[in-house]
């Protein structure tokens, strides 16, 4: 009796690819990035990593978010979460740019680092110009002891487990959920949100593992939508606010992989240069999940739609039947608090990423040219 065994089979338990198995993970990494985190009875954040005093956050004046890559896609949404939360304001910035273009870093600045390794050598560079310049650094970082976790004065760790994949996935959506919880916690100290507000946040939150199995639960739906994007060798993602920060996500994500090349603009610029770019049959993506934009994004959609696109829309629950009639093709996903919409949306563009490569014959795990983990400057 021979059983066929190799270590690397056995890592990726069932799965064809780490990346595959990384994105069904997610449930778990998002429970295990909450747990602990939050009071028992629901209603308050507790983040007793931070050492920071309520006097310190009160006086913070700015927040500076710096990350590379994907990590970089998550401070995006970071930007948005830290804003409308806490009211603190936010610029979110890529570590090799934010370096060199003299930032105005003040001691009343926090620097935040986010870094899936803590490795990555522009991000290191960044958080060791912000100490110097006398800033407080904060990072949020998926592995414990990395040179980022231990040069940073407060340390938020990612509970996403090893991520093997080259493409980033589970990590991305656990650095969402320390932002849901880092916001949260500013605003409960600086009083910019009541309890009840925070409680409802929290209550949704907890829900977020489920709706993404449940999303997972329609992956062939997903399949079949990146077979025939396959065939393409242009397409765009469309999004406004938090959505085109996912956009953003959705299009590195498939050009990593899939190496179809891609845009993600923000919905209501496209008319601003882009739209010259669309033509008969080329596929947009438009994530459509934030109701009070609802209107905007799809005028930018007919936009796109009378020169010829084909529209996929990634829209919430409940808005299947108001969007059906402008876009060709519709992903529906559980239906959330618009801050939350982004830790389920991105979901599918990481699928739709993965079974485009896949189509593609492409080498999912190790995309050409890419490295996990990039520690030259
Ligand atoms: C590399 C990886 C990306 C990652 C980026 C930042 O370029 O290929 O997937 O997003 O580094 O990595 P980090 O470990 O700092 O999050």
């Amino acid at each position: 009796f021979h059983v066929d065994w190799d270590l690397v089979t056995a890592e990726k338990a069932g799965f064809d690819h780490f990346m595959l198995k990384e994105i069904y993970e997610q449930p778990k990494a998002y429970r295990d990035t909450m747990m602990g985190r939050i009071s028992d009875d629901g209603r308050s954040v507790e983040l007793n990593e931070i050492g920071m005093t309520a006097d310190e956050i009160r006086a913070i004046r700015k927040i500076h978010i710096v990350a590379c890559g994907t990590a970089m896609h998550a401070g995006l949404v970071g930007k948005t979460v830290i804003e409308s939360l806490a009211r603190i304001p936010v610029e979110t910035d890529v570590a090799s740019e934010y370096r060199y273009r003299s930032p105005i870093i003040t001691p009343d600045t926090l620097v935040i680092v986010v870094s899936q390794s803590g490795e990555t050598a522009d991000t290191l560079a960044a958080l060791r110009e912000a100490k110097r310049c006398g800033a407080r650094v904060l990072a949020i970082t998926n592995v414990v002891g990395s040179s980022v976790s231990r040069e940073a004065d407060d340390v938020i760790i990612t509970q996403a487990g090893p991520e093997i994949a080259v493409a980033s996935t589970k990590a991305y959506t656990s650095q969402l959920i320390a932002f849901y919880l880092l916001g949260l916690f500013f605003a409960e100290t600086l009083g910019t949100k009541d309890s009840e507000f925070i409680a409802e946040v929290v209550e949704q939150m907890h829900k977020l593992p489920e709706q993404v199995e449940s999303i997972l639960e329609k992956a062939t739906v997903l399949k079949q939508v990146a077979n025939s994007l396959s065939k393409h060798n242009n397409l765009f993602f469309i999004g406004r606010g938090v959505d085109f920060a996912v956009a953003q996500e959705g299009s590195l994500k498939l050009k990593e992989i899939s190496y179809i090349h891609s845009e993600a603009y923000a919905a209501g610029e496209l008319k601003h240069g882009t739209l010259a770019l669309i033509e008969e049959g080329i596929p947009v993506i438009s994530l459509i999940t934030q109701e009070d934009l609802y209107e905007k994004t799809l005028s930018n959609i007919k936009e796109v739609k009378a020169r010829g696109a084909h529209v996929l829309g990634v829209v919430n629950e409940g808005f299947e039947e108001e969007v059906a009639k402008s876009v060709d093709e519709l992903f529906a996903i559980p239906k959330t608090l618009p801050l939350l919409a982004p830790a389920l949306s991105v979901v599918p563009l990481q699928l739709i990423a993965y079974y485009a490569s896949l189509a593609r014959g492409n080498d999912v795990d190790k995309p050409r040219n890419l490295a996990k983990s990039v520690t030259v400057e």
